[in-house]
This record gives C-alpha cells, sequence and structure tokens, in this order.
C-alpha cells in the first residue's frame, strides 16, 4: 500500500519536474516560430504593399533586398520589373510631349504662309465672276480650302496650348443666358434653334470659350443632326446645364464613347467635306478648363450637355 502511494508521488514529482523544463522550451519554440512566421510574413506584406503602390502609378516604388534567400530573389526581381516599368513609361512620356510640341511647331510655322495664302485668295474669290466659268470655280475652290486649312490650323494651335497646360481662362462675370443668345445671333442660327434660355443665371465665364462650346454644338446639331434643334439651359443649386438636342439620327452607342477624340468622324464617308473632328475635343477641354464637363447621351437625336460648376472649387 504504502509503495503505491510513493509510486503516485514520485510520478507527480516527476510530472511536475517534466513541466518545470517543459515550459521555458516550450515558450522558447513558440518565440522562435513566431520570429520565424515574422521573417517571412513582413516580406510578404511589405511586398503586397509595394505591388500596391506600383498599381497606383507611383512608379519609383522599390523594396528593400535582404539576405540571399527566395524572398530576397523576389524583391530583387521587383525591383527590377518596377525600374523598367518607369523607363519605358519615361520613354513614353518623353515621346509623347515631343511629338506634340512637333505639332505646336508646325502649326505656329504654317500660320505666317497660310495669312499669305489668304490674302492671295481673298484678291482671287472676290474678283472669281470677271474669270471664266472654270477659273471662277478654281478660285472659289482654292479659297475654300485655304479657309478650312486655316481652321485646322487654328485647331491645332488651341488643342497644342492645352496640352501645354497653357490655355488661360479670362472670366468675366456674365447673364450665360444673354451670352448663349449673342452666340445665335452673330451666327445667324436664331432662327433655326429653338432656344429656352432663361436670364438671370449670373457666373464667371470666359466668353470666348463658351461661344466656341455653344457654335460647335449647335454646329454640329444643324450639320450633322436634323432640326428642330432645342437648347435648354438651366440653373441647379451646384451647378448649372445646357443642353443642345436635335432631332437627326444620333450617335450609336459604339460611337458615344468616341466622340470627343480628337480627329475622331462617325460619318466617315462625309469626312472629305466636312470639317477637322476636333470640335468636340476642344469644346470639351474647355469646359473641363471651366471646372465643368461635357457630356453625350443616347437618344433617339443627339444630346450634348455642357456642365458649369456655379462655385468655384
Ligand atoms: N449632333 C450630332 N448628331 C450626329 N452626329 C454628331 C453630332 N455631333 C457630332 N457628331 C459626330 O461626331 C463627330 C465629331 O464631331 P466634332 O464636332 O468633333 O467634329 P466635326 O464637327 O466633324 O468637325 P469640326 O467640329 O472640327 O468642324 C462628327 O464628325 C459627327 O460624326
Ligand atoms: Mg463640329
Amino acid at each position: 500500500m504504502e509503495s503505491l502511494a510513493q509510486a503516485a508521488a514520485d510520478e507527480a514529482a516527476v510530472l511536475r519536474a517534466a513541466q518545470t523544463a517543459a515550459a521555458p522550451v516550450v515558450l522558447v519554440a513558440v518565440l522562435a516560430g513566431l520570429l520565424a512566421a515574422r521573417g517571412v510574413l513582413r516580406p510578404v506584406a511589405d511586398l503586397d504593399r509595394a505591388a500596391r503602390r506600383l498599381g497606383e502609378g507611383r512608379l519609383e516604388t522599390r523594396l528593400p533586398v535582404r539576405g540571399g534567400d527566395e524572398l530576397a530573389r523576389l524583391a530583387g526581381r521587383f525591383n527590377e520589373t518596377a525600374a523598367a516599368l518607369e523607363r519605358s513609361v519615361g520613354e513614353l512620356r518623353e515621346m509623347e510631349a515631343r511629338s506634340r510640341r512637333f505639332v505646336a511647331d508646325v502649326s505656329h510655322e504654317l500660320r505666317t504662309p497660310l495669312a499669305a495664302a489668304t490674302a492671295v485668295t481673298d484678291v482671287l474669290e472676290a474678283g472669281a465672276d470677271r474669270l471664266d466659268a472654270d477659273a471662277g470655280t478654281a478660285a472659289r475652290m482654292v479659297s475654300a480650302e485655304v479657309a478650312r486649312l486655316t481652321r485646322l490650323v487654328d485647331d491645332l494651335m488651341e488643342i497644342s496650348r492645352f496640352d501645354a497646360g497653357a490655355a488661360v481662362l479670362n472670366l468675366n462675370e456674365m447673364d450665360v443666358g444673354t451670352a448663349v443668345a449673342a452666340c445665335l445671333r452673330t451666327r445667324g442660327w436664331t432662327g433655326a434653334v429653338t432656344a429656352d434660355l432663361p436670364e438671370g443665371i449670373h457666373l464667371p465665364l470666359d466668353p470666348r470659350r463658351l461661344d466656341v462650346i455653344v457654335a460647335n454644338l449647335v454646329g454640329n446639331a444643324l450639320r450633322h443632326g436634323a432640326p428642330p434643334v432645342t437648347l435648354t439651359l438651366r440653373a441647379g443649386e451646384r451647378e448649372l446645364t445646357l443642353a443642345v438636342a436635335d432631332h437627326g439620327p444620333g450617335l450609336p452607342a459604339d460611337v458615344l464613347p468616341h466622340v470627343f477624340e480628337r480627329f475622331y468622324k462617325a460619318d466617315a464617308a462625309r469626312a472629305r467635306s466636312e470639317g477637322s473632328g476636333l470640335g468636340l475635343a476642344i469644346a470639351r477641354e474647355n469646359a473641363l478648363l471651366h471646372g465643368g464637363d461635357l457630356t453625350v447621351a443616347p437618344g433617339p437625336g443627339a444630346v450634348f450637355t455642357l456642365t458649369l460648376p456655379r462655385t468655384r472649387p
């Protein structure tokens, strides 16, 4: 009996001793495990963060390369990829900047000879009636083509100014309805459109730029769309809208995303005789410069809406 009790006591003692001895070992093992996990987890978390930053466009993102294990090699590969990406994006930007400068320079160089050519064709056209039929037709044609070329060069110069960030807003406090009505009047469009232009909506705007926008939208509605063309000006609490709608064929869904692109013309068949396809691109840049926007909606006819903020950001 006694030996049984002794054995139980010994067993308990052994167990206690084992527990006392094992506790630090287990602790050390757990700590070592945690440290090892941290050693792997941290670089992985760093990599995740770096990849996200790279995806957000911060191409200068690099990872520290520590040691020579798999993770270090991965970090090295990440850095090489990021550097290559940064290099090619830099080259692309440089090329784009160069081609934009080229367009600006060429347009500028063309202005002087075009002005001289215009002076000559003006004289030719004025005398066209006194020429024989063929020569008269040729004179008028050359005059129209020179005018077209002049407009294209002016548009290219305007676009170049936007690209260079050199477009300046000359703001004037004005009655928007009155300004839009004046634009229609100077182009002789008053009879051709139904205008709902309430007076009393005041806003600081660049009058020349507003005129460019309205002239292209209404010009497009008359040229590419069909009557009746309606203009509707509305003032909301935060913004005002000017909608230009026509009852023409409108724009197919696959065309809508492209109408504001430069040189885009939906009707390629008439491409030669019509405008340059820069009108809507310029109109939209002008809207953006005001902190507003220009959008198009599908409809039976085309509906273009100019939105301008009533409060400056
Ligand atoms: N109201 C409209 N109805 C149908 N198609 C339109 C309308 N407005 C624009 N488009 C289409 O969008 C294209 C681009 O218009 P945009 O004003 O940019 O160029 P454009 O009028 O052809 O030339 P530009 O305005 O430079 O003289 C037009 O060629 C036309 O195909
Ligand atoms: Mg146009």
